[in-house]
């Protein structure tokens, strides 16, 4: 074998394993941006091709469209029609594309365009696409996050939103973590492992700070002086005094009234509708009194959502369930004339459903869950 001969076969052997940068922006970023943005008018259906323009393959592309020219030039992008459409800045040759201005390209997506032409326009087949992208799935989710299908956005980038995993930790089941080495409280220990070195914990509280703080945290209000009185004076050490203090205080009825707060915000409760009528609900102050109740009965979480949703089916003849089902009331709602009833009850229905998402999401932090 000649030596030229050579140096080809190790090349191609090399190329088998191995995807060049323009190869890997194409399995990346260049097909998924050709399927969602220019197939359905390039390549889905061909009694309907515009521009006469076959996007589906690299020959087809190649072949180009109506005009008689290669869509895409090797290494040219500034020649290439498919590039210079999708910079809509050359409307005397080639019509902007996508056509409609909501669709057009990020500066992002055109650049990656620019420099997968620039790089020579690999466009790999199928089977070979699955490969590379199998070989850098991990990498590049690492990277670009990972995809969560949303309700629909304006874009599809908007309904498959990629996140960093662990901005998504609250649909991952929970896991117990094993407590790290500490004298003190274990929750202490991880904050400390987490702690930049230049930066130290404040001192610890003492015990008149302590109970004031843990006071407003679970009632929102200051403790009483007979309650300070007794917890400096408990002879019982730091740790059992203060879970005496704690036990108090999630005993107290202020508790409820406490946690109710943040479960009114979630389920956006007010006393009055909104809008410009702002009609009074005379009788909202029952699902509020419902809610510091089930707080202060440590009802289940699963018990209290199922109340608030269908309380008039679980117990149709208990004040108390009929009562719950007043988070459907909640949130504002614009009452006049000239509302037409079958959009309104659907739109309504839609925003109890997302105050609910939101409310489980949020709930997932929350300590009686
Ligand atoms: C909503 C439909 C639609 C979408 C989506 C669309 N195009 Fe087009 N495309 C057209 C139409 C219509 C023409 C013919 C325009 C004309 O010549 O008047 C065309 C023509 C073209 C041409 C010129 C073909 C030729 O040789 O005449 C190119 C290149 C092109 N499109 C690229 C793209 C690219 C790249 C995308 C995706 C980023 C895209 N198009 C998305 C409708 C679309």
């Amino acid at each position: 074998m000649k030596p030229f001969a050579v140096f080809v076969l190790f090349l191609q052997l090399t190329c088998a394993a191995w995807a060049g940068e323009a190869e890997l922006l194409f399995v990346r970023r260049v097909a998924p941006l050709f399927a969602g943005k220019c197939l359905a008018c390039h390549g889905k259906d061909d009694a309907k091709m515009k521009g006469g323009l076959d996007m589906r393959t690299r020959v087809s592309t190649l072949i180009g469209g109506d005009s008689g020219k290669r869509a895409f030039i090797e290494g040219k992008p500034e020649e290439s029609p498919l590039f210079l459409a999708v910079t809509r800045a050359h409307d005397d040759d080639w019509k902007a594309m996508p056509p409609k201005e909501a669709d057009k390209l990020y500066a992002e997506q055109v650049a990656w365009i620019k420099e997968w032409i620039a790089g020579g326009a690999p466009w790999p087949d199928e089977a070979r696409v699955q490969i590379v992208a199998k070989a850098n799935e991990a990498k590049w989710s690492a990277e670009d996050g990972v995809t969560a299908v949303t309700s629909g956005g304006q874009s599809p980038e908007w309904t498959n939103r990629r996140y960093k995993p662990e901005g998504l930790w609250a649909y991952q089941p929970v896991k117990k973590p094993s407590p790290l080495e500490s004298s003190g409280n274990p929750i202490d220990a991880f904050i400390a492992a987490k702690m930049p070195a230049d930066l130290h914990p404040a001192p610890a509280a003492d015990r008149v700070t302590l109970i004031r703080r843990a006071t407003f945290d679970l009632t929102g209000l200051p403790p009483k002086p007979e309650a300070v009185d007794g917890f400096v004076n408990d002879p019982l050490p730091d740790a059992e005094a203060f879970a005496k203090v704690i036990e108090c205080l999630l005993a107290s009825p202020h508790y409820g009234e406490r946690m109710t707060q943040h479960w009114l915000d979630v389920t956006r409760y007010a006393d009055t509708s909104g809008f410009a009528n702002d009609y009074e609900r005379g009788n909202a102050w029952r699902y509020r009194d419902y809610v510091v109740r089930a707080f202060n009965a440590d009802k289940r979480y699963d018990q209290f959502v199922r109340e608030q949703i269908a309380g008039d089916e679980i117990g149709p003849n208990n004040p108390e369930m009929l009562v719950a089902t007043g988070f459907l009331r909640m949130g504002p709602w614009e009452l006049t004339g000239m509302e037409v009833a079958k959009i309104e009850r659907p739109e309504r229905v839609l925003v109890r459903a997302a105050s609910l998402g939101g409310a489980k999401r949020k709930s997932v932090r929350h300590p009686s869950n």
